[in-house]
């Protein structure tokens, strides 16, 4: 019965002109939700990235929106969850015919540009904390690459320019198709755990047969050719060690 639930779950839209962050708003209010909500904000000034870094946007440029969502698992269950909410951008992206990649653990690429971020918080659920926790999926994505924003970030942008629904600038088409298809990847996720997902993150992996470097705050832990994510979602290497397998966490990736 838990798939045919998941696929009814009602989700509650809010938009908002602006905001310091839709992840901060959401985690905020966790324990008052009564149901999922999609929280868009047409500008973001205090944006967050993974690791505590800052994440820019453009009104108009760039499409922010957080997803709170209630599981049935454990907190300790949860940290798949990104590399699945990359698997279900990256593949609506590509469905729309755009060359969206994954950069382990959940940065969706282009050209080797940073197309979208994903920031994943999540909290034990106050009643039941054992058994079911909330998350709150954050995603940017860049539908429109400015020379500012490209020179603030000061990294590699790419933007989903080619989109058909972009064309009219229909973001409200957008968010609604990505909304869809991250509601069925956690339904499924809840249901089946994360071995769904391995295969179709290993084919849309950007850096496959790589060779790749992991840092530790700007420390290299492991030199080696990127392999792709195993069963656990762990991120494989070829090393002169041999293989090596790396959780994610405060990590990070980078082209060796
Ligand atoms: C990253 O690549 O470091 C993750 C970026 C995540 C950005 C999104 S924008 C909507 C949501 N609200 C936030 O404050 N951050 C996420």
């Amino acid at each position: 019965a838990g798939a045919c639930e998941g696929l009814a779950r009602q989700v509650a839209i809010e938009v908002v002109r602006e905001t310091g962050s839709t992840n901060a708003d959401l985690m905020a209010r966790l324990h008052a939700l009564r149901g999922p909500v999609l929280l868009i904000a047409e500008k973001q000034t205090a944006g967050r990235g993974r690791a505590g870094r800052t994440w820019h946007m453009e009104p108009g440029k760039t499409l922010t929106f957080s997803l709170a969502w209630k599981f049935a698992l454990p907190l300790a269950q949860l940290p798949g969850l990104s590399l699945v909410a990359g698997v279900s951008l990256a593949e609506t992206l590509a469905a729309w015919g755009i060359d969206a990649r994954l950069k382990w653990p959940n940065d969706v690429l282009k050209d080797g540009g940073k197309l979208a971020g994903i920031l994943i918080e999540a909290a034990p659920e106050k009643d039941n904390p054992s058994h079911a926790a909330w998350a709150v999926i954050g995603i940017g994505l860049n539908l429109d690459a400015s020379p500012a924003l490209q020179a603030q970030i000061g990294a590699p942008i790419a933007a989903a320019d080619s989109l058909p629904e972009n064309r009219s600038f229909d973001r409200n088409r957008i968010v609604a198709a990505l909304l869809n298809s991250l509601a069925k990847a956690l339904v499924q996720f809840e249901d089946e755990g994360l071995s769904p997902f391995i295969e179709r993150w290993n084919c849309l992996h950007a850096y496959a047969g790589k060779p790749v470097a992991i840092l530790d705050h700007g420390n290299v832990l492991h030199r080696g050719r990127a392999l792709g994510i195993d069963h656990a979602g762990r991120f494989l290497l070829d090393t002169d060690e041999g293989q090596v397998a790396v959780m994610s966490g405060d990590v990070s990736l980078r082209l060796a």
